[in-house]
């Protein structure tokens, strides 16, 4: 039988039957600090208030690659269970980190396929974190002046680490401490984006 995920992450005493060959798979994998079922929730709710603020203008969400792409899956699928219609989706790619070290602080926008997701429309920015500010000022500069309505739904934000002052108009978790987070997207040097949980390593020397 296939895992879900939620019996990957599941803390023990969890509805999900112990599957210890399963399980295996994953020992040596960072601690959890969301569950898959915690993150489930958390997007459900997230949709609903998304859904609760938005009129009936069509609406244009701008997925950060890479590290926002479970998240975004998921929050549209938890938008048209909803109800939510007239959703259009883009790609945005931004420059900024290597390892667990802070890159470029004015980053690169780039549109994926060219395809500028604002022109007039409504807008929602889906990013997996915002830390120190700086990817999100890039964005903003670069689209909201084009768009009807410019908002930001971000997975985790880390206000204690801002550098500038962007802030998300929805946000899943907020923390409070310095983890490097991984896993439902969330990368590593490219490891650990297949977890379906939140997971967190030791938090990086920052200057
Ligand atoms: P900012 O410009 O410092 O806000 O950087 C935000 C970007 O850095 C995010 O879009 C992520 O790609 C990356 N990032 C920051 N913190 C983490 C983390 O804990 N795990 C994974 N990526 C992170
Ligand atoms: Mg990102």
């Amino acid at each position: 039988m296939a895992t879900t995920p939620e019996e990957v992450a599941s803390p023990p005493g969890s509805l999900v039957a112990e599957q210890p060959d399963t399980r295996a798979a994953w020992r040596g994998a960072p601690p959890v600090l969301y569950s898959a079922q915690d993150v489930h929730r958390r997007v459900q709710a997230l949709a609903r208030e998304i859904a609760a603020g938005r009129g009936d203008r069509p609406l244009t969400l701008a997925v950060v690659l890479r590290g926002a792409f479970v998240f975004a899956a998921d929050l549209i699928r938890a938008l048209i269970e909803i109800g939510v219609r007239d959703l259009a989706v883009e790609f945005l790619s931004v420059a900024t980190y290597r390892g667990m070290t802070s890159g470029a602080t004015r980053p690169d926008v780039h549109y994926v396929n060219g395809v500028f997701p604002g022109d007039g429309r409504d807008v929602l920015v889906v990013e997996d974190i915002i830390d120190r500010g700086h990817t999100l000022e890039a964005i903003e500069r670069a689209l909201s002046s084009h768009c009807e309505r410019f908002q930001v739904c971000a997975l985790l934000d880390r206000p204690h680490l801002r550098e500038v002052p962007s802030q998300p108009d929805f946000v899943g978790f907020t923390l409070d401490t310095d983890d490097f987070v991984v896993g439902y997207g969330l990368d590593l040097d490219g490891r650990y984006r297949e977890l379906p949980y939140l997971g967190r390593l030791p938090a990086p020397p920052r200057s």
